[in-house]
């Protein structure tokens, strides 16, 4: 049934690059040779592959969530780290499950474990630097020449690893749990974790010199979103043209005048405002939430089912995944293509975003004076594979996407207005703490019109359907600098348990007494939990077909701004869960605490 893919599987199709791998019919290879050759636009070609993976019609098929299933990371009684680093079993791919728990099936029609894998390489140190630019600023010959690649690559017969759904289902593979680890039943996956970056880079790494090839352009290189400054807040034009176009959008969402929510509370700002907040939500994301490598690149996903963890970094929670819902079409069951793991890279789009999520990736390790993220063999080794432009398998290991300038593409620098966007209180910080301190002692706090505390369910836990204010107390005040840099202080809102699987944000407010203008602005903001439907399954079916299901945490850097919020010297501090978007009915929280991190 599964054989390696042979050179001799792939007659002709030489007009693309030297690979002569291709699989397919030779008729039209020859028909794309012509194509390609004369310049007609691939828009003529109206037989494009339908997308090799597909979603069961049939949700009655789903598998039932045990919500007891899975035991939650903090306070497991049994963790038997094996302390290696993750590397996926090739030898089964299977069906796997979306975002919303429906079943998906993305596997190749060919079987990885039978191709070569070779280590990675990297490009020729004398090979031209590629420079990524902002979408919004590359001219029209360049829109032209990538619109021709893509739409080339849409051609691509479908069990090719190049063809364009095939790329897409390779995300579709790493996010959906597609393959289990090595030597465990625990499902590999590269979201919500810290190997989101890295995984990310490297797939769009090879993605960009596949397109590369097919132009037989060594210099080309993918246009980053540039959603972090104020003139690249809107959805970049050049994706609504040609191949690059897509249907399955929001149309409200992607209207020409229609700045990018990161927060994604639909609040229909004006313009300015929209981009002030967004500003301050950069800031917050980059700076004084990331402190810490594990707040910025994620949490720290150890192989096996003891070692899984959910706890994505700043970016990966927003502006990501509020990104990638806030432009798939709302009335899709996911929000696809982009709001779903496994169909986000349907829509060409998604590699613009992800190229400025990698280019914020650069900026932070900068920030950082360039210091190593983790010193830790079980990341730098864990290894991810990819079909390189040649058509050749790669293992690609953490450590080798760690420093773009060995990779041989850079971002074209840009103004970045957020390194200055640091928040002011939205109430005087004084007047703030006496109002506080009046509503002391209640135990639950409550703001006019909220909870009356009945949102405590049988076992504890708070239900997020209203806005939620507690007391939290500070082990330690009034820490020095220098204890300060050495460990972060987290607010730490544990026990989150998104039973239902629908989009899920709450944003945290620290010290907040008027939540009508709260929002990522004021400095009262700590920080936002998003969630893309998501079910964490994180065992294969081989435990009889239930999923386990995990809760995660939120943890928040505050040492900033508690001192903005001239709160650095109290005992307690009130935080302030608010749902967002009314999707918090299903949602239970156990409870808030403060941490410490190094
Ligand atoms: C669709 O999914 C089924 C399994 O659910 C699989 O057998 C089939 O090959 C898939 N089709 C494609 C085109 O991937
Ligand atoms: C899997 O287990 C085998 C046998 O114990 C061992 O040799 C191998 O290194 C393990 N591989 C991984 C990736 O854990
Ligand atoms: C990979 O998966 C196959 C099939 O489940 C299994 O037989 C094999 O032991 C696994 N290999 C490792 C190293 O886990
Ligand atoms: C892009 O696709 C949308 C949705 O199908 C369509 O309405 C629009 O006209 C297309 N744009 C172009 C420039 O083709
Ligand atoms: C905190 O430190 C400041 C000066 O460093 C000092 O004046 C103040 O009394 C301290 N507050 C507490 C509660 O220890
Ligand atoms: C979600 O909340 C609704 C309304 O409170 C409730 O009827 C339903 O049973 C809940 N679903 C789950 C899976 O908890």
């Amino acid at each position: 049934m599964h054989r390696p893919l042979k050179q001799t599987d792939h007659p002709g199709y030489t007009y693309v690059c030297e690979c002569k791998q291709m699989v397919g019919k030779r008729w039209l290879s020859l028909l794309l040779l012509v194509f390609v050759l004369v310049g007609i636009s691939t828009d003529l070609l109206r037989e494009a592959p339908a997308a090799s993976s597909n979603i069961s019609k049939s949700s009655s098929a789903r598998i039932p969530v045990n919500p007891q299933g899975g035991e939650q990371r903090d306070g497991s009684k049994s963790r038997e780290y094996k302390g290696i680093p993750l590397k996926a079993n090739l030898s089964v791919c299977h069906a796997s499950f979306s975002d919303a728990d429906r079943p998906v099936y993305c596997c190749p029609a060919w079987k990885d474990a039978d191709q070569t894998l070779l280590d990675f390489e990297f490009p020729d140190p004398s090979s031209p630097v590629r420079i990524r630019r902002p979408a919004h600023l590359v001219d029209e010959e360049f829109v032209a020449k990538y619109e021709r690649a893509v739409g080339i690559m849409k051609q691509i017969p479908p069990d090719h690893p190049h063809n364009f759904w095939r790329q897409a289902n390779m995300h579709c593979l790493y996010c959906t749990g597609a393959y289990d680890q090595m030597n465990s039943s625990a499902l590999f996956k590269i979201h919500r974790s810290w190997l989101f970056f890295p995984w990310h880079r490297a797939f769009i790494y090879f993605h960009e010199r596949i397109l590369g090839k097919i132009m037989g352009d060594d210099t080309f290189a993918l246009p980053y979103w540039s959603w972090d400054t104020p003139e690249g807040m809107w959805f970049p034009d050049i994706y609504r043209k040609g191949a690059l176009n897509e249907t399955e959008r929001d149309a409200i969402h992607l209207r020409e005048a229609a700045v990018d929510d990161f927060d994604y509370v639909d609040h229909d700002l004006a313009s300015d405002a929209q981009i002030a907040d967004n500003l301050a939500f950069m800031y917050h994301q980059m700076i004084s939430g990331a402190k810490k490598p594990e707040l910025f690149m994620g949490c720290k996903l150890q192989s096996g089912v003891e070692g899984w963890c959910d706890g994505p970094g700043t970016i990966e929670a927003a502006p990501h995944n509020t990104l990638h819902s806030w432009v798939g079409n709302r009335y899709n069951p996911e929000r696809e293509n982009m709001g779903a793991f496994y169909s986000a890279a349907r829509d060409e789009v998604f590699f613009a975003h992800h190229s400025n999520i990698d280019r914020m990736w650069t900026v932070w390790k900068k920030l950082h004076g360039d210091k190593p993220e983790f010193v830790d063999q079980e990341w730098l080794e864990s290894e991810f594979t990819f079909y390189d432009e040649n058509v050749r398998l790669r293992r690609v290991k953490v450590r080798d996407v760690l420093n773009i300038d060995k990779l041989r593409y850079r971002y074209e620098d840009i103004d970045m207005p957020w390194l200055a966007a640091r928040p002011k209180p939205s109430v005087h910080p004084k007047i703030a703490r006496d109002i506080l301190r009046k509503r002391n002692g209640e135990g639950v706090l409550r703001m006019p019109g909220e909870t009356d505390g009945s949102q405590l369910s049988e076992d504890g836990s708070w239900t997020l359907d209203k806005t939620i204010t507690v007391r939290v107390d500070r082990p330690r005040i009034n820490r020095t600098r220098q204890e300060k840099e050495e460990e972060e202080e987290i607010l730490l809102v544990y026990g989150i348990d998104t039973k239902r699987s629908r989009f899920v944000k709450f944003d945290v407010f620290i010290n907040a007494v008027d939540k009508t203008v709260l929002s990522p602005k004021s400095r009262e903001f700590a920080g936002t939990f998003v969630n893309l439907h998501h079910v964490s399954r994180t065992k294969s079916h081989e435990d009889g077909g239930v999923g386990s299901k995990m809760k995660s945490h939120l943890k928040l850097g505050v040492s900033e701004l508690l001192e903005d919020l001239e709160a650095d010297e109290d005992d307690s501090i009130w935080v302030t869960l608010v749902p967002r978007g009314g999707t918090g009915v299903n949602t239970t929280v156990d409870g808030v605490r403060i941490d410490y991190m190094k």
